[in-house]
């Protein structure tokens, strides 16, 4: 009897639960009950809200997608993992996410591909934990970058400095805020960075992801889309000049992070310092 009153209480809970599982309007396949795609929001200063995974890690659009299919594949899908729906998966909304807004197009890979507004959504392996947003207006592996509004809307802003979370955002680990070594527009053929301060090195590695593509021991990094660091051991100004305008020789790119903003010349040159010293 126990049981029975047990399931007299919980059965309304069960379809109620039901009843919102399929009237989500973005359920891709209905029956399975297995797992769900979160697509949820996240504030990020800078930028205002931005769509963003189940983990917090921020979603973007390619422009070559055009609002209507999966271009990014292979080589591009390493860098920028697209947010893959499952066969019997279900994408649900969280925060602001507007549920109508949720799709998915195929994925030339092989199976499905979650869509925003009917863009394909990507996360970037710069990105190594929630509330950054690297990626943000970078132009690599065939076209542009950005983060979507919960509106659908693509937000265009690059952002100068470092994109985090506003809730938390503390301009206290660089002690000084040092007096922006005169905000001379750099020229595109010498760009003129101030002395790097190498004990800030670390941080900056790890906010914009070196370490997803390179293999660093002082960082513990491991990656591999980019040349191993410690066997290239790379000169200050090496350094500083391919973080500032990224590109690349082989087939591989790497992304800009002085021309999009994505870091200050203090913080290249802080990064440059250390890898060349610890290289
Ligand atoms: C998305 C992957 C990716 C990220 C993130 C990345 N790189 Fe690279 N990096 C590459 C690739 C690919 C190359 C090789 C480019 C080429 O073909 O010349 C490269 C090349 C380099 C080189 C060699 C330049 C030369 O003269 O040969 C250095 C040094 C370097 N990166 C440092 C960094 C630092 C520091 C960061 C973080 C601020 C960083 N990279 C972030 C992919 C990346």
């Amino acid at each position: 009897m126990r049981t029975n009153r047990v399931w007299a209480l919980l059965a309304p809970i069960a379809v109620a639960i039901v009843v919102v599982a399929t009237g989500e309007p973005a359920a891709a396949t209905r029956g399975s009950t297995t797992s769900a795609v979160v697509i949820s929001t996240r504030t990020l200063s800078g930028l205002g809200a931005v769509l963003v995974n189940s983990k917090g890690l921020t979603l973007y659009m390619f422009v070559p997608d055009k609002d209507k299919k999966v271009t990014c594949v292979g080589s591009c899908a390493a860098v920028w993992p697209p947010v893959k729906l499952a066969t019997g998966a279900k994408v649900v909304a969280k925060g602001a996410v507007n549920s109508k807004l949720l799709g998915s197009d195929p994925d030339p890979a092989g199976g499905r591909v979650v869509t925003y507004a009917k863009w394909p959504l990507y996360t970037y392996a710069g990105d190594r934990k929630p509330g950054t947003a690297t990626g943000q207006a970078l132009n690599l592996n065939g076209g542009l970058w950005y983060v979507l509004a919960p509106s659908g809307k693509v937000i265009r802003t690059k952002v100068t400095g470092p994109v985090g979370t506003t809730t938390t955002s503390t301009p206290t680990t660089t002690s000084t805020p040092t007096p922006t070594s005169t905000p001379t527009t750099p020229s595109k053929g010498a760009p003129v960075f101030p002395p790097g301060n190498a004990a800030n090195g670390p941080a900056v590695f790890s906010q914009a992801g070196c370490g997803a593509c390179h293999t660093l021991a002082a960082a513990k990094s491991t990656g591999t889309e980019g040349p191993n660091l410690d066997q290239l051991m790379p000169t200050v100004a090496q350094v500083e000049n391919q973080v500032e305008y990224g590109g690349g020789t082989s087939g591989a790119t790497m992304p800009d992070f002085g021309l999009s903003g994505a870091l200050s010349p203090q913080q290249i040159a802080d990064v440059a310092t250390w890898v060349s010293q610890s290289a």
